[in-house]
């Protein structure tokens, strides 16, 4: 077994649960989380605020390089670097804040909009290569539990236990219209702009999301979220997890 920081990676399509499941198991393992989509928001939504155009890639390659300060600490959501622009605090059960320039946007980061401007970005090799440093920094004992896209394929190839979590378009859109509090009419919005983000994360060049090829399937449409997560305990009890 390797002496390095164990690291249990799931990965899988938008709203299918990995979020969830990431902080039951942190909470029961107390580990800590990287929720690696969250960086892609905050790049998103940085490049929004600083006006910087998608489309210019010198002026995007000079943001992220002299610009995009991520700073992250642990145990304490409260605390915040004031010479970090960003500051994403996390504690040992699954907990972050994320502040830009002091400010909490936590909220404003989860919206769809962001969301799909963190899809469009999480398609640039010049975001994706600056984000592998800083998702590697997560990486702490006593154990990483990382959601993602590529958390068992390019970041952390090395995970003890990569699970690849799925749930049908339908139910994933139910789930995310409860989790942004929204009305039944937003029901078939949600799910074409599902659909839209899993193709555009499928079907992109650099780190696409699909599964590892050690990688378990478990899919969590039929299933609680005890239920999910008791499948997953079982599968790190097999790997000599807990
Ligand atoms: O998990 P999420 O919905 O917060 O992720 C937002 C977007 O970020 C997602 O559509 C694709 C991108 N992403 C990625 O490309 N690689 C990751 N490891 C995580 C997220």
């Amino acid at each position: 077994m390797s002496d390095k920081v164990p690291v249990i990676a799931i990965d899988g399509t938008a709203a299918s649960g990995k979020g969830t499941l990431a902080m039951e198991l942190c909470r029961q393992l107390m580990w800590y989380r990287l929720d690696s989509g969250l960086l892609y928001r905050i790049v998103g939504y940085m490049l929004r605020e600083n006006d910087v155009s998608l489309e210019d890639q010198v002026a995007l390659q000079d943001f992220l390089l002299d610009s995009l300060t991520i700073d992250v600490s642990w145990e304490d959501t409260t605390a915040q670097n004031q010479s970090a622009v960003v500051s994403i605090a996390v504690d040992i059960e699954g907990g972050e804040k994320v502040r830009v320039s002091g400010v909490d946007v936590t909220r404003t980061i989860r919206s769809n909009e962001i969301a799909k401007l963190a899809s469009r970005v999480a398609t640039m090799e010049a975001v994706r290569s600056c984000l592998i440093p800083v998702q590697r920094s997560f990486r702490h004992a006593p154990g990483l539990v990382a959601d993602g896209r590529d958390m068992g394929t390019v970041v952390f190839p090395d995970a003890v236990v990569k699970i690849f979590l799925t749930a049908n378009l339908a139910e994933r859109a139910r789930r995310r219209q409860r989790q942004l509090s929204l009305d039944d009419k937003s029901l078939a919005k949600l799910e074409d702009s599902l659909r839209q983000r899993d193709q555009q994360d499928m079907e992109r060049e650099l780190a696409p999301l699909r599964p590892a090829l050690d990688a378990i399937h478990l899919d969590s449409s039929e299933l609680t979220i005890d239920q999910m997560t008791q499948r997953a305990i079982e599968i790190c009890h097999h790997h000599s997890i807990a």
